[in-house]
C-alpha cells in the first residue's frame, strides 16, 4: 500500500502550477483531497481530473489572505475527509521589481498576507485536526526564504518569514506528534513569474528571466511528496541552494555576486 493512499490531504493554491501537480500525484496514490485556490474554474478542472483518477477530490474556493476563508476552508478538508492527515500550505505569489522603483507599497501588504499569513491562518484552524492525526504541516517556500533576492524582497521577506515562523511552531509542536516540513525550491516552470507583480503592483505578465535549467512542476511535486514521505525537516531542491547556504558561511561575498548576476544585475 502506497503512503499517502487513503491520506486525508489539502492543499492550497492547486487551481495551477506545483500545487495542481501535487493534486495530480497525490490522486495516482489514492489520497482524499480538499483543494483550495481563489479561480474555482481552474480548480474544478483540477479537481475533476482527480477524481477520473480514482481519488476523492473536493475543490473549495478559498483565498488564504482571509483568515475566514482559511478557517472555512479546514472545516470543509475535516468533514470531507473525516480528519486530516497532511496540509500542504503552497499558495503564493511573487514579485519583481527593484525596491526603490516600487510605486505601490501595498505589494508588501499582499506579499506578507497571502504568503505568510495565508499559511499562518491555514495552520491555526488545521492544527486541532492535525494533532488527532499526529500529522503534518508541508511548507512550500523558496531558496528565496534561505537567501536575499534582489528584485524580489518582498518575495524573501515573506518566504523568510515562513521559516521564523515554522521553525518556532516545531518546538512548540514537538509534543503532540505533528510534523513539519519546509520545502524550499529553485526555480520551477509554471505561471508564477507572469503573475508577479510589478512595481505598480499590477501582475508582470511576461518576463526576460532566462527559465533555463528550471525544474518542471512535475519533478518538484515528485520531490517534495519524497521529502513528506520521508519525513524531511528541510528539502532544499537545487544543488547550488545546498552548496550555497554553506559557503554563505564563509564566503558571503561571493554568495551575493553569484545572486545578483543570477537576476541579471
Ligand atoms: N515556480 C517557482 O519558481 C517557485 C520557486 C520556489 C517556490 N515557489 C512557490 O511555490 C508555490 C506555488 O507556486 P507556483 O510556482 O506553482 O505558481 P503558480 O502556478 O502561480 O501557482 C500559485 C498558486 O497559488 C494560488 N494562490 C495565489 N494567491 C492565492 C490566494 N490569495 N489564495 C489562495 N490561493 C492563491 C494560485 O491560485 P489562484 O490564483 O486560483 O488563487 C495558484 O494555484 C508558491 O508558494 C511559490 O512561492 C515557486
Amino acid at each position: 500500500m502506497d503512503f499517502f493512499e487513503g491520506k486525508r490531504v489539502v492543499i492550497t493554491g492547486a487551481s495551477s502550477g506545483i500545487g495542481a501537480e501535487l493534486a495530480t500525484q497525490l490522486a495516482a496514490k489514492k489520497a482524499r483531497l480538499t483543494l483550495a485556490a481563489r479561480n474555482l474554474e481552474r480548480l474544478q478542472e483540477v479537481a475533476n481530473a482527480c477524481q477520473k483518477a480514482g481519488a476523492a477530490a473536493l475543490a473549495v474556493r478559498a483565498d488564504v489572505s482571509r483568515e475566514e476563508d482559511c478557517r472555512a476552508l479546514m472545516e470543509q478538508a475535516v468533514k470531507f475527509g473525516g480528519g486530516l492527515d497532511l496540509a500542504i500550505l503552497n499558495a503564493g505569489i511573487s514579485m519583481y521589481s527593484r525596491f526603490e522603483d516600487i510605486r505601490d507599497l501595498s505589494i508588501f501588504n499582499t506579499l506578507m498576507q497571502t504568503n505568510f499569513m495565508g499559511a499562518v491562518y491555514c495552520t491555526r484552524y488545521a492544527l486541532p485536526a492535525l494533532k488527532e492525526s499526529k500529522g503534518r504541516l508541508v511548507v512550500v517556500s523558496s531558496l528565496g526564504g534561505k537567501t536575499g533576492l534582489p528584485t524580489r524582497s518582498a518575495y524573501a521577506a515573506s518566504k523568510h518569514a515562513l521559516h521564523g515562523f515554522f521553525e518556532s511552531l516545531r518546538g512548540e509542536l514537538h509534543a503532540s506528534g505533528v510534523r513539519i516540513t519546509l520545502v524550499c525550491p529553485g526555480p520551477v516552470l509554471t505561471e508564477v513569474r507572469q503573475r508577479a507583480l510589478s512595481s505598480d503592483g499590477t501582475a508582470l505578465g511576461h518576463t526576460s528571466i532566462d527559465e533555463s535549467g528550471s525544474m518542471s512542476a512535475a519533478e518538484c511535486a515528485r520531490r517534495i511528496l519524497e521529502a513528506t514521505r520521508k519525513g524531511k525537516r528541510e528539502e532544499i531542491m537545487t544543488v547550488a541552494g545546498k552548496v550555497g547556504q554553506y559557503a554563505r558561511l564563509f564566503v558571503p561575498g561571493v554568495i551575493d555576486r553569484i545572486v545578483r548576476k543570477r537576476v541579471g544585475l
